[in-house]
């Protein structure tokens, strides 16, 4: 795409003020300056921002374990003045850059072990993060790690879950614990209807481990000081993108997940408890009727016709919801509250099969301002496409401003093609709240081949930016020729960066 072409695809005349190196001659760049569209393999970065690495896929953090793949969520534990724990959701794998496609048994045990989170302890030193490499907090949970069910039932005859896996996005608790997000749960023991029906899993793990398909697809819990973790059930199964935790006017603990895929649902939490989320009540959106449903049995007639127990209803909640009339939704992501208004924000990524290529992100008003509420209204908060310059948003983040972070995700072989042309590599976007640029949406930095940013994370000072660069490379046709090899030149590897800078700065300062 040449300039004209890159003119004409934005064209909105605040937006041209802010393309690199003023190109229009009429209006002088404002600062800060957007980021070109790049389809560069490296990262980039907006100038007077910076970016170093944290930590990358299989470096030790400690004496027996390694980081996993495919980092996304990031969530930070403090300790005390710089200093904290950083949980690290490791996605999936791909077998090619682990031991090989072939699904021999040595070489699933090896993915078993790529899979999961990280605990980290890291540190300031001067401006720098860098991991504390002999801290007691630093471990692995993986996919061999056993994992109860919160829950007084057992889950297809067990009470406990052997691993956490597929977790994307997540969420924290008033209380210091961390929420996990097991999403794309089907792509390593496949899936099985109430029927008994099964589907072959992407990964065939479940060719040398024929777990329970029921035992993914859950929140789970960790405490990030010990590592002890649990699958709560209380919130459904579904591919759970994130779980964001706030507090009902009466205290209570609401929790907000979205299940990633097209046309599914938005549900909410209301737990029984202010410090818990083990026990309560689960409801999914309508939001032609502005209606929070009660997906409990005891509530609703129509299920008590299909389902032979709430238990039941927790492991197939997507039918559950569609019984009680929730609405579909274009691919639910993340989901952040507005700090200026209170308003709970989902990204909606697209619905490619209903040509939403470019995503929006929805806005929730809840009545009475009330998490609480069983009623609310909505709108769009902001949509992707030509005149905002971003396409298919998915892990948000806000600063103390109410300026809204965000990256986008448009898949791998999809990018800079069809009706992502010119949109480039996977970015990160801020949203201006307020000052000169109130409105703006800017690219502030640009992935590698392949990745997308995941896990947007401030550290407590709002000085650095913690993010996740997922699966560079992903599109490798073999491990000896990658399509990307950020970050060292040779291999892909999933990493972690800090970002940093006068921009970073001033824009959660307010002084844009
Ligand atoms: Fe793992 Fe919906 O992103
Ligand atoms: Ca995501
Ligand atoms: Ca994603």
């Amino acid at each position: 795409m040449n300039r004209r072409e890159f003119l004409q695809f934005l064209g909105v005349s605040g937006v041209i003020s802010t393309l690199p190196g003023n190109l229009s001659a009429r209006t002088p760049a404002l600062y800060p300056v957007s980021l070109a569209p790049s389809l560069e393999d490296k990262l980039l970065t907006a100038q007077d921002l910076n970016y170093k690495l944290l930590l990358s896929w299989g470096d030790k953090i400690n004496v027996s374990q390694k980081f996993g793949f495919n980092n996304d969520f990031l969530a930070f534990h403090p300790l005390q003045k710089d200093r904290g724990i950083m949980w690290v959701n490791h996605e999936y794998v791909n077998s090619l850059f682990i031991k090989g496609p072939e699904r021999s048994k040595e070489n699933i045990d090896f993915e078993r072990l790529e899979v999961g989170g990280s605990l980290i302890e890291i540190r300031k030193v001067k401006d720098d993060w860098q991991l504390v490499a002999d801290s007691k907090f630093n471990r692995r949970l993986d996919a061999t790690t056993e994992i109860p069910f919160a829950w007084p039932e057992p889950i297809m005859g067990s009470k406990v879950a052997i691993g956490t896996l597929a977790g994307c996005a997540g969420g924290k608790t008033p209380w210091g614990t961390i929420l996990s997000c097991e999403e794309n749960y089907d792509m390593f023991y496949g899936e099985r209807d109430r029927k008994g029906n099964t589907t072959k899993s992407w990964q065939q793990w479940e060719k040398v481990y024929p777990l329970a398909p029921e035992h993914y697809g859950w929140v789970v819990e960790i405490e990030p000081e010990t590592g002890k973790a649990k699958k709560l059930v209380s919130l459904g199964r579904c591919a759970h993108e994130c779980a964001a935790v706030t507090k009902a006017k009466n205290g209570k603990i609401v929790a907000y997940t979205g299940d990633d895929a097209n046309d599914e649902h938005l549900y909410k939490f209301i737990s029984d408890s202010d410090s818990s989320l083990e026990k309560g009540k689960l409801y999914v959106a309508n939001l032609e009727k502005g209606e929070w449903i009660s997906l409990d049995i005891n509530d609703q007639p129509k299920l008590r016709e299909t389902f032979k127990n709430q238990t039941e209803i927790q492991i197939y909640t997507r039918e559950a919801a569609k019984i009680v009339g929730a609405t579909p939704l274009d691919r639910p992501e993340d989901i952040e509250f507005d700090p200026l208004t209170g308003n709970v924000l989902i990204a909606l990524t697209n619905n490619k099969p209903k040509k939403n290529y470019y995503g929006s992100i929805l806005k929730i008003m809840e009545k009475n301002n009330d998490p609480g509420s069983l009623f609310f209204t909505h709108d769009t908060f902001l949509a992707g496409g030509p005149k905002t310059g971003f396409a298919s948003p998915d892990n948000m983040v806000f600063d103390p401003k109410g300026n809204l972070w965000f990256t986008t995700d448009v898949s791998g072989p999809e990018i800079n093609k069809g009706p992502y042309q010119g949109y480039g590599n996977n970015s990160l976007f801020v949203f201006f709240r307020s000052g000169s640029r109130a409105g703006e949406v800017i690219r502030v930095a640009s992935a590698p081949i392949d990745a997308e940013f995941t896990g947007p994370c401030f550290s407590p000072d709002f000085k650095t930016l913690f993010l996740s660069v997922q699966h560079p490379g992903e599109n490798s046709p073999s491990a000896d020729k990658p399509t990307s090899t950020w970050p060292n030149g040779k291999t892909p590897k999933p990493s972690v960066v800090c970002l940093q800078g006068s921009l970073l700065d001033k824009i959660v300062q307010g002084n844009i």
